[in-house]
């Protein structure tokens, strides 16, 4: 299946309370998003790729890959969902169809496995809708009172954690990312995006080392995964 990809690299990662943005941060001497795109770059079915960045970004132009013909550049929004948006607009302006796949993945998603990447174009190939990456939840889940005591365990067997690449029609998913941003509601994911204009995406099992890197201690995780010494 040839395919489009979006990175949404446009986020300034608070939670990781580093100096720099954590796509940005060095594992293995490169940079996270360095590590993402690799996932992409090989592959014979990518058709065209975008990475969307912070207006202000000064870090982009530093990476050895900055120069890379391949690589399109989008403005990133305030919200993610703005980011992806440009990012599809980009693509379409240079030569993507509305019926194209497009895969949106975080560019803080370093490990996603060429097997899982695979797995997903190949079971959404004839799918109507499109579909994600995801994993059932593997603790058990408390909802919290008011005073911090626990008030509920919730049922976990129906409750699944997005991941990405996130993977739809292009000119279905700028509709409804659209549609959404327009009314307002609060978008994390692209398959959000979808449910909110009626339509609903498949999961389909990954791994669960597909992790997006968020807090400090999981830059020691990757490094370890990877063997790496710095
Ligand atoms: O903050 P969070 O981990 O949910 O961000 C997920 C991805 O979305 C990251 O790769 C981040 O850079 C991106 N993002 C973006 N534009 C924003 C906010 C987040 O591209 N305005």
């Amino acid at each position: 299946t040839g395919f489009h990809v979006v990175l949404p690299a446009a986020g300034i990662g608070s939670r990781m309370r580093a100096d720099r943005p954590k796509q940005y941060l060095q594992v293995a001497g490169r940079s996270i998003l360095e590590h993402t795109l690799d996932c992409f770059l090989g592959h014979p079915g990518l058709r065209g790729l975008v990475v969307c960045l912070a207006p202000d970004d000064p870090f982009w132009l530093r990476l050895a890959c900055a120069g890379d013909p391949r690589i399109l550049r989008a403005q990133g929004g305030r919200e993610r969902a703005g980011s992806v948006r440009n990012g599809l607009q980009c693509l379409l302006e240079h030569g993507a169809c509305l019926d194209d796949w497009v895969l949106v993945h975080d560019a803080a998603r370093p490990n996603l496995a060429r097997s899982d990447l695979d797995h997903l174009l190949d079971a959404l190939a004839n799918d109507p809708v499109g579909g994600l990456l995801a994993v059932p939840v593997r603790d058990t889940l408390k909802r919290i009172g008011a005073d911090g005591r626990v008030s509920e365990t919730i049922d976990r067997t129906p409750i699944w954690q997005a991941y990405t690449p996130q993977m739809f029609r292009l000119g279905m998913l700028r509709d409804s990312l659209g549609a959404a941003l327009a009314a307002g509601v609060a978008i994390t994911d692209e398959a959000s995006a979808l449910e909110w204009a009626g339509l609903s995406a498949r999961l389909i099992e990954g791994r669960a080392d597909n992790l997006k890197v968020t807090r400090p201690e999981d830059l020691d995780w990757l490094r370890r995964l990877w063997g790496a010494t710095s």
